[in-house]
Protein backbone atom coordinates (compact mmCIF):
# COMPACT_ATOMS: atom_id res chain seq x y z
CA UNK A 1 0.00 0.00 0.00
CA UNK A 2 3.16 2.65 1.11
CA UNK A 3 4.28 1.54 -2.50
CA UNK A 4 1.49 2.93 -4.34
CA UNK A 5 1.08 5.71 -1.93
CA UNK A 6 4.60 6.41 -2.98
CA UNK A 7 4.33 6.32 -6.48
CA UNK A 8 1.03 8.50 -7.08
CA UNK A 9 2.75 11.48 -4.94
CA UNK A 10 5.86 10.96 -7.01
CA UNK A 11 3.85 11.34 -10.34
CA UNK A 12 0.78 14.01 -8.82
CA UNK A 13 2.90 16.80 -10.91
CA UNK A 14 2.26 15.12 -14.32
CA UNK A 15 -0.43 13.04 -13.57
CA UNK A 16 -2.68 15.09 -15.29
CA UNK A 17 -0.69 15.33 -18.46
CA UNK A 18 -1.16 11.65 -18.96
CA UNK A 19 -5.08 11.85 -18.56
CA UNK A 20 -6.21 15.46 -18.95
CA UNK A 21 -4.31 16.29 -22.88
CA UNK A 22 -4.51 15.17 -25.93
CA UNK A 23 -5.40 11.32 -26.96
CA UNK A 24 -5.57 11.14 -22.65
CA UNK A 25 -8.01 13.53 -22.48
CA UNK A 26 -10.46 10.97 -24.91
CA UNK A 27 -9.69 7.80 -23.09
CA UNK A 28 -10.52 9.80 -19.79
CA UNK A 29 -13.84 11.14 -20.55
CA UNK A 30 -14.65 8.00 -21.96
CA UNK A 31 -14.23 6.13 -19.12
CA UNK A 32 -16.05 9.00 -17.08
CA UNK A 33 -19.09 9.05 -19.25
CA UNK A 34 -19.48 5.56 -18.59
CA UNK A 35 -19.79 6.20 -14.74
CA UNK A 36 -21.67 8.98 -14.71
CA UNK A 37 -24.30 7.35 -16.70
CA UNK A 38 -24.50 4.94 -14.14
CA UNK A 39 -25.11 6.95 -11.22
CA UNK A 40 -27.69 9.75 -10.12
CA UNK A 41 -26.98 13.07 -11.52
CA UNK A 42 -27.05 16.27 -8.79
CA UNK A 43 -26.57 13.34 -6.15
CA UNK A 44 -23.64 13.84 -3.00
CA UNK A 45 -20.61 11.85 -4.16
CA UNK A 46 -17.81 10.27 -2.93
CA UNK A 47 -14.98 9.33 -5.71
CA UNK A 48 -13.10 6.41 -4.20
CA UNK A 49 -9.25 6.97 -5.50
CA UNK A 50 -10.30 10.23 -6.56
CA UNK A 51 -6.58 11.41 -7.55
CA UNK A 52 -6.80 15.17 -8.96
CA UNK A 53 -10.40 15.21 -9.06
CA UNK A 54 -10.90 14.50 -12.79
CA UNK A 55 -14.47 12.46 -12.18
CA UNK A 56 -15.30 15.04 -9.50
CA UNK A 57 -14.97 18.13 -11.93
CA UNK A 58 -17.16 16.14 -13.88
CA UNK A 59 -19.64 15.61 -11.25
CA UNK A 60 -19.89 18.81 -9.68
CA UNK A 61 -20.38 20.66 -13.09
CA UNK A 62 -23.11 18.39 -13.99
CA UNK A 63 -25.27 19.66 -10.68
CA UNK A 64 -23.49 17.29 -7.71
CA UNK A 65 -21.98 17.61 -4.42
CA UNK A 66 -18.43 15.81 -3.77
CA UNK A 67 -15.85 14.66 -1.35
CA UNK A 68 -12.58 13.01 -2.70
CA UNK A 69 -10.74 10.06 -0.81
CA UNK A 70 -7.03 8.93 -2.02
CA UNK A 71 -3.85 7.74 -0.58
CA UNK A 72 -1.73 10.00 -2.07
CA UNK A 73 -1.62 13.18 -0.41
CA UNK A 74 0.58 14.63 -3.49
CA UNK A 75 -2.74 14.14 -5.86
CA UNK A 76 -5.61 14.80 -2.85
CA UNK A 77 -3.26 18.00 -2.85
CA UNK A 78 -3.43 18.77 -6.52
CA UNK A 79 -6.96 18.21 -6.43
CA UNK A 80 -7.96 20.64 -3.28
CA UNK A 81 -6.12 23.11 -5.44
CA UNK A 82 -7.77 22.84 -8.32
CA UNK A 83 -11.83 22.44 -6.94
CA UNK A 84 -11.80 24.36 -4.20
CA UNK A 85 -15.56 23.90 -3.78
CA UNK A 86 -15.17 19.70 -2.87
CA UNK A 87 -13.56 18.67 -0.15
CA UNK A 88 -10.54 15.99 -0.50
CA UNK A 89 -9.36 13.60 2.00
CA UNK A 90 -6.58 11.14 2.28
CA UNK A 91 -7.26 8.00 3.11
CA UNK A 92 -7.88 4.34 1.84
CA UNK A 93 -10.78 3.13 0.06
CA UNK A 94 -11.03 0.35 2.75
CA UNK A 95 -11.79 2.15 6.17
CA UNK A 96 -13.78 4.72 5.02
CA UNK A 97 -13.99 8.15 7.75
CA UNK A 98 -17.81 8.70 7.45
CA UNK A 99 -20.43 8.14 8.64
CA UNK A 100 -23.40 5.12 7.67
CA UNK A 101 -25.64 6.91 4.89
CA UNK A 102 -24.15 9.81 3.85
CA UNK A 103 -23.64 9.88 0.18
CA UNK A 104 -26.05 9.14 -2.62
CA UNK A 105 -23.32 8.20 -4.87
CA UNK A 106 -20.03 6.51 -5.04
CA UNK A 107 -17.47 5.96 -7.73
CA UNK A 108 -14.22 4.77 -8.06
CA UNK A 109 -12.02 5.03 -11.28
CA UNK A 110 -8.90 3.43 -12.15
CA UNK A 111 -8.43 2.54 -8.66
CA UNK A 112 -10.06 -0.55 -7.62
CA UNK A 113 -7.21 -2.59 -8.91
CA UNK A 114 -4.85 -1.55 -6.41
CA UNK A 115 -6.81 -1.83 -3.35
CA UNK A 116 -5.48 -5.38 -1.41
CA UNK A 117 -9.28 -5.57 0.52
CA UNK A 118 -11.67 -5.25 -2.01
CA UNK A 119 -14.24 -6.55 -0.15
CA UNK A 120 -13.85 -4.78 2.57
CA UNK A 121 -14.08 -1.37 0.29
CA UNK A 122 -16.99 -2.68 -0.95
CA UNK A 123 -18.56 -3.17 2.73
CA UNK A 124 -17.64 0.14 3.51
CA UNK A 125 -19.11 1.57 0.33
CA UNK A 126 -22.46 -0.39 0.95
CA UNK A 127 -22.30 1.17 4.63
CA UNK A 128 -21.81 4.87 3.92
CA UNK A 129 -24.37 4.84 1.01
CA UNK A 130 -28.28 5.48 1.63
CA UNK A 131 -30.42 2.79 0.89
CA UNK A 132 -30.97 2.92 -2.84
CA UNK A 133 -27.75 4.63 -3.13
CA UNK A 134 -25.69 3.55 -6.15
CA UNK A 135 -22.25 2.66 -6.80
CA UNK A 136 -20.30 2.75 -10.30
CA UNK A 137 -16.71 1.74 -10.90
CA UNK A 138 -14.30 1.34 -13.81
CA UNK A 139 -11.14 -1.03 -13.32
CA UNK A 140 -8.83 -2.68 -15.29
CA UNK A 141 -10.16 -5.79 -16.69
CA UNK A 142 -8.53 -8.86 -17.34
CA UNK A 143 -8.05 -10.06 -20.95
CA UNK A 144 -5.34 -11.10 -23.26
CA UNK A 145 -3.96 -7.46 -23.48
CA UNK A 146 -3.81 -7.06 -19.27
CA UNK A 147 -2.39 -10.11 -18.74
CA UNK A 148 1.01 -8.95 -19.91
CA UNK A 149 0.43 -5.71 -18.07
CA UNK A 150 2.44 -6.69 -14.71
CA UNK A 151 5.67 -7.94 -16.37
CA UNK A 152 5.70 -4.52 -18.68
CA UNK A 153 5.28 -2.88 -15.09
CA UNK A 154 7.71 -4.86 -13.72
CA UNK A 155 10.09 -4.22 -16.22
CA UNK A 156 9.39 -0.43 -16.25
CA UNK A 157 9.92 -0.53 -12.75
CA UNK A 158 13.26 -2.12 -12.78
CA UNK A 159 14.80 0.62 -15.67
CA UNK A 160 13.10 3.26 -13.58
CA UNK A 161 10.29 4.48 -15.90
CA UNK A 162 8.52 7.30 -14.31
CA UNK A 163 5.48 7.08 -15.72
CA UNK A 164 1.95 7.62 -14.22
CA UNK A 165 0.68 3.70 -12.57
CA UNK A 166 3.76 2.19 -14.38
CA UNK A 167 5.34 -0.16 -11.19
CA UNK A 168 4.90 -3.65 -9.63
CA UNK A 169 1.82 -3.13 -7.49
CA UNK A 170 0.21 -6.58 -7.07
CA UNK A 171 -2.67 -5.59 -8.38
CA UNK A 172 -4.93 -7.55 -9.80
CA UNK A 173 -7.32 -7.31 -12.77
CA UNK A 174 -10.74 -8.72 -12.18
CA UNK A 175 -13.47 -10.93 -14.57
CA UNK A 176 -16.74 -10.04 -14.51
CA UNK A 177 -17.79 -12.97 -12.10
CA UNK A 178 -15.09 -11.89 -9.83
CA UNK A 179 -16.59 -8.96 -9.56
CA UNK A 180 -20.38 -9.88 -9.64
CA UNK A 181 -19.57 -12.11 -6.57
CA UNK A 182 -17.79 -9.33 -4.81
CA UNK A 183 -20.78 -6.86 -5.14
CA UNK A 184 -23.24 -9.72 -4.27
CA UNK A 185 -21.23 -10.34 -1.02
CA UNK A 186 -21.60 -7.18 0.05
CA UNK A 187 -25.36 -6.78 0.02
CA UNK A 188 -25.74 -5.22 -3.68
CA UNK A 189 -28.37 -5.35 -5.54
CA UNK A 190 -29.07 -4.59 -9.61
CA UNK A 191 -25.43 -5.50 -10.12
CA UNK A 192 -24.55 -4.88 -14.21
CA UNK A 193 -20.97 -4.83 -15.72
CA UNK A 194 -19.90 -3.84 -18.97
CA UNK A 195 -16.44 -4.02 -20.89
CA UNK A 196 -15.29 -0.74 -22.47
CA UNK A 197 -12.15 1.09 -23.59
CA UNK A 198 -10.15 -0.07 -26.95
CA UNK A 199 -8.79 2.91 -27.65
CA UNK A 200 -5.58 3.02 -25.40
CA UNK A 201 -4.05 6.66 -24.72
CA UNK A 202 -0.60 5.31 -25.60
CA UNK A 203 -0.98 3.97 -29.10
CA UNK A 204 -0.06 6.96 -31.60
CA UNK A 205 -1.53 8.88 -34.03
CA UNK A 206 -3.50 7.44 -36.87
CA UNK A 207 -4.00 4.44 -35.18
CA UNK A 208 -5.52 5.73 -31.95
CA UNK A 209 -7.74 7.47 -34.14
CA UNK A 210 -8.43 3.99 -35.84
CA UNK A 211 -8.98 2.22 -32.63
CA UNK A 212 -11.44 4.86 -31.19
CA UNK A 213 -13.83 4.72 -34.51
CA UNK A 214 -13.85 1.11 -33.72
CA UNK A 215 -14.17 1.49 -29.95
CA UNK A 216 -18.24 1.35 -29.57
CA UNK A 217 -18.41 -1.86 -31.88
CA UNK A 218 -15.44 -3.67 -30.14
CA UNK A 219 -17.62 -2.83 -26.47
CA UNK A 220 -20.78 -4.22 -28.09
CA UNK A 221 -19.79 -6.87 -29.85
CA UNK A 222 -16.56 -8.64 -29.08
CA UNK A 223 -16.60 -6.90 -25.53
CA UNK A 224 -13.35 -9.12 -24.42
CA UNK A 225 -10.83 -7.14 -26.45
CA UNK A 226 -12.09 -4.19 -24.24
CA UNK A 227 -9.72 -3.83 -21.39
CA UNK A 228 -11.69 -1.66 -18.99
CA UNK A 229 -14.37 -3.15 -16.91
CA UNK A 230 -17.22 -0.91 -15.60
CA UNK A 231 -19.46 -2.08 -12.90
CA UNK A 232 -22.40 -0.82 -10.81
CA UNK A 233 -24.57 -1.75 -8.38
CA UNK A 234 -27.12 -0.38 -5.95
CA UNK A 235 -27.85 -1.21 -2.53
CA UNK A 236 -31.35 -2.02 -1.47
CA UNK A 237 -34.20 0.60 -0.54
CA UNK A 238 -34.74 -1.32 3.05
C1 LIG B 1 -4.83 5.67 -11.92
S1 LIG B 1 -5.14 6.74 -10.54
C2 LIG B 1 -6.86 7.16 -10.82
C3 LIG B 1 -7.21 8.49 -10.21
C4 LIG B 1 -8.59 9.02 -10.55
N1 LIG B 1 -9.63 8.14 -10.07
C5 LIG B 1 -8.72 9.24 -12.03
O1 LIG B 1 -9.53 8.56 -12.66
O2 LIG B 1 -8.02 10.10 -12.57
C6 LIG B 1 -5.27 5.63 -9.17
C7 LIG B 1 -5.49 6.34 -7.86
O3 LIG B 1 -5.85 5.40 -6.84
C8 LIG B 1 -5.24 5.79 -5.64
N2 LIG B 1 -5.22 4.63 -4.72
C9 LIG B 1 -4.49 3.50 -4.85
N3 LIG B 1 -4.76 2.66 -3.83
C10 LIG B 1 -5.69 3.26 -3.05
C11 LIG B 1 -6.37 2.90 -1.86
N4 LIG B 1 -6.15 1.74 -1.25
N5 LIG B 1 -7.24 3.78 -1.32
C12 LIG B 1 -7.46 4.99 -1.92
N6 LIG B 1 -6.85 5.39 -3.04
C13 LIG B 1 -5.97 4.54 -3.62
C14 LIG B 1 -3.89 6.30 -6.08
O4 LIG B 1 -3.26 7.11 -5.10
C15 LIG B 1 -4.25 7.06 -7.35
O5 LIG B 1 -4.54 8.42 -7.11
Amino acid sequence: MKKVQQHYDDVAEIYDDRYDRDQGRYYHAHIREQIASRLPKGGFLLDLGCGTGLFIRQYVADGGRAIGLDISPKMVAKGKERYRQSEFVVGTADVLPFCDGTFDAAASLLAFSYVPRPAAMLDEVYRILRPGGSLALCTLGHNVFTSAVPFIYQVGEKVGLKKVGVGDFDEHYYNEAEICDLLESAGFVDISTKRCSFAHLALRGPVFKAARLVEPFVEEKIPYLAYNLCASAKKPER
